[in-house]
């Protein structure tokens, strides 16, 4: 049987994932904060976009070709920062940078990855995207974005919505501790996960390399803190200026929910707003992402990213109708990883596709920015 038979939904590389990753690291994937609600009502809020389907359209040649900040993608969408991706699955920021890059999509590199820039950079052909947690620190900052500059990476995402760390109970019972140990209740969880544990036997133990050199003096007291948050700030609009000038390059700010933020961040300069709630990960009070989504299209001008609870192609046009313009995943291309490796990515890449031109085709529409306005919400 051929994987796109097997695995025809993301949901399916979950269900495999899930039984390939040992228990603390899953946790650490697959949990949000408090009791989870903004995560369920992600879900529960894309089911309620609705489009009517067409008739009698005739034959559509879907056309899924996406410009965003001055570069053609050939898909609307990419991968998003995570954190430790390769605490999920050893060699993982490298395998989904390269089929990004190959496939023409973008890939994001997170500040707390187990890869530095200097690594992945290359993997992007020169158009990286790098995630900055803001680091109090000036000459780290100045350093951070020189070394990301010169690996290769030509887009900044600063991140806001992490003015604090979550608490993610659910991530801290499943046991992950700072710097990852291998403790006596985490080698019995790894000893169930035996293609992990021989790929991390051999990758060695992950750390978030790229915070190596301003680390030598920190250690986390907090075994549940990583050293990440001891470096990083809440920043505030002056912060965003400082970023600004010190840019050249497109300038995204992620994790934006308010109409009247984005407006002020189209003012300061930033070149794309990236709508998300991380994934429930933050604040368990959020609206679901999409519910934000049309009050922010209509109050700014600026190219719109979109992320949060986005499990398929029918989710990726239920955003682009309602104002994205680009769509962003970040744990199912990690469910595509630990469920099948390095062909992981490009195998869901291309099933989302295929489900971005069967729905496209029964509405008769052949782009899905054509979908603008197309779509309604029902009633909860
Ligand atoms: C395990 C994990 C780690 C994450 N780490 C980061 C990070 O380092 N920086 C960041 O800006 N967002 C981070 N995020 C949030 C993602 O970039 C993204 O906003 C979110 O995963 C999107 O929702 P989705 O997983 O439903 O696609 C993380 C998400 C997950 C699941």
């Amino acid at each position: 049987m051929d994987l796109h038979s097997r695995y025809m939904t993301i949901a399916d590389l979950r269900a495999r994932a899930r039984g390939r990753v040992p228990h603390f690291a899953w946790a650490y994937l697959d949990t949000a904060t408090g009791t989870e609600a903004t995560l369920r009502r992600n879900r529960r809020a894309l089911d309620r976009v609705l489009f009517t389907p067409s008739i009698l359209h005739g034959e559509v040649a879907a056309d899924l070709t996406t410009a965003l900040l001055g570069r053609d993608y050939a898909l609307p969408f990419g991968v998003a920062p995570v954190g430790q991706s390769g605490l999920l699955w050893p060699g993982a920021e490298s395998m989904l940078a390269r089929a990004a890059t190959q496939a023409a999509l973008p890939y994001t590199l997170s500040t707390v990855a187990n890869a530095t820039p200097e690594e992945i950079g290359p993997l992007t052909g020169g158009h990286g995207w790098f995630q900055l947690y803001p680091p109090r620190d000036i000459e780290m900052r100045r350093d951070m974005l020189a070394r990301a500059r010169d690996s290769g990476f030509d887009t900044l995402v600063l991140t806001v919505d992490v003015p604090v760390a979550s608490r993610r109970e659910r991530q801290v019972k499943g046991g992950l501790v700072q710097p990852p140990r291998l403790t006596p209740r985490i080698l019995a969880q790894c000893a169930l996960r035996p293609a992990w544990s021989l790929a991390r036997a051999k990758a060695g133990m992950p750390r978030m390399k790229t915070l190596d050199r301003y680390t030598q003096d920190v250690t986390a007291r907090d075994p549940t803190a990583h050293v990440g948050y001891l470096l990083r700030t809440a920043p505030d609009w002056d912060y965003l200026r400082w970023i600004r000038d010190a840019w050249d390059g497109p300038l995204i700010v992620k994790g934006v929910l308010r109409a009247k933020d984005a407006i002020r961040l189209q003012r300061e300069g930033v070149d794309a707003i990236w709508v998300s709630n991380h994934a429930g990960r933050q604040f368990d009070a959020a609206p679901a992402s999409i519910e934000a989504l049309p009050a922010i299209r209509a109050a700014c001008s600026l190219p719109i990213l979109f992320d949060s609870g986005v499990e398929s192609g029918l989710d990726i046009l239920r955003a682009i109708a309602l104002g994205a313009d680009f769509v962003m995943m970040g744990r199912a291309w990690h469910y595509a990883v630990c469920a099948l490796g390095r062909d992981g990515p490009a195998h869901m890449a291309e099933m989302l596709r295929r489900d971005l031109v069967a729905n496209l085709g029964q509405l008769g529409v052949a782009h899905p920015r054509d979908l603008r306005g197309l779509a309604h919400v029902a009633e909860a």
